[in-house]
């Protein structure tokens, strides 16, 4: 019988546009303020892409870092997975724009929509190519321009927002290094968090641009106390699924939107403390798809995150969806 293939992140490289919004840019636009912004959100500044600088643009940069990161050139990849509600365009699909501008010519790909938790459905469709042995090595990216979709007239929702971009190369492995995946969906509650126009459904035109129904609509508090429960929910069965115990878990990288919802969920594992949980929404807010693989190359660039460490990674997103993972560093 032939060894079992197992999944393992080998590398992981993010990116985020120059430009920085503050809050006291913000509190120039609408009716809010720093203060508002902090207590509420733990949000300080957000990253806004440049005209012209696409989603694309900016998952090519993060997959280039990554593969840099593993050690690895873009020919050996197969399979590029895009995490994204802001493609560049409807098709073709963003995987295509970025395996063209990484020059990655063996590799087939695809975009995968499922909102602040696409990061992770992605990972889980790679490392199921993986370890099925159709492929060897994959790059997973979640990248988003959210800027495009914010409603900048909106103080519920436009001081939440930013854009940016991250990414993992997933390669084959003797060893397991995706322990664990746990996804979730309630399309019953698909209108608390959304995009109502650009679709089929709603095709753009006068009035829904007048309607502002191209931008994020989101009923806040609703959604803040679903993420608080669904999120420590998929925690702990991620955490069970891969035959751990919650005190096991060197870090934690939940979905980046709000620091009281991480805070509440971190403390609920484990010691009580919100210590392990990796944050980095005060810089770059909420960047969907995108947040949680830039937590974690921040976290892998700058040494806290070492081989031999289990980190537990936690979604929660419009759809709804959800999802947990716990990954080994190898
Ligand atoms: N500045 C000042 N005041 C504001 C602002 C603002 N930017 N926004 C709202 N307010 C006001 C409201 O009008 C309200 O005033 P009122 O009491 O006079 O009516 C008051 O502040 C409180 O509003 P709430 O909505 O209750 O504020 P809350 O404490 O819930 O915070 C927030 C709002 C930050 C949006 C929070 O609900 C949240 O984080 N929700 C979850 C977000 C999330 O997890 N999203 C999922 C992923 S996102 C994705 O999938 C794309």
């Amino acid at each position: 019988m032939s060894p079992k293939i197992y999944a393992a992140i080998s590398g992981a490289g993010h990116y985020a546009p120059e430009k920085v919004l503050t809050n006291a840019d913000l509190e120039r636009m609408v009716d809010t303020s720093d203060e508002w912004i902090r207590t509420r959100t733990g949000i300080r500044e957000r990253r806004i892409a440049a005209e012209g600088e696409c989603t694309s643009d900016m998952g090519a940069e993060a997959a280039r870092r990554a593969l840099a990161n593993a050690g690895l050139a873009a020919e050996d990849v197969e399979a590029v997975y895009v995490a994204t509600c802001t493609p560049d365009m409807v098709f073709p699909s963003t995987a295509c724009l970025i395996q063209a501008a990484i020059g990655a010519g063996r590799a087939y790909g695809y975009d995968l929509s499922a909102a602040c938790s696409g990061f992770l459905m992605a990972l889980d469709a790679a490392a199921a190519a993986i370890e099925s042995g159709r492929i060897r090595t994959a790059l997973v990216i979640g990248a988003e321009k959210l800027s495009t979709v914010t409603d900048w007239t909106s103080r519920d929702t436009c001081v939440l927002f930013g854009d940016g971009a991250g990414a993992v190369v997933l390669t084959a492995s003797d060893r397991p290094g995706i322990r664990s995946n746990y996804l979730g969906v309630d399309g019953n509650q698909a209108d608390i968090l959304y995009i109502p126009a650009g679709g089929c459904k709603r095709p753009p035109s006068e009035e829904t641009i007048r309607q502002h129904q191209h931008f994020i609509h989101m009923a806040g508090r609703e959604t803040f106390k679903i993420a608080v429960n669904t999120m420590l929910g998929a925690a702990q069965e991620a955490i069970r699924r891969a035959g751990l115990q919650e005190s096991d878990i060197d870090w934690m990288i939940f979905h980046q939107a709000n620091w009281r919802i991480i805070d509440a969920v971190a403390k609920r594992l484990g010691d009580g403390s919100a210590d392990r949980a990796i944050m980095n929404l005060d810089r770059y807010g909420n960047t969907s798809a995108a947040s949680i693989p830039l937590a974690l190359s921040e976290a892998v660039a700058d040494g806290r995150i070492q081989s031999g460490h289990k980190v537990l990674m936690v979604a929660f997103g419009g759809g709804l969806t959800w999802g947990g993972t716990v990954v080994e560093w190898i």
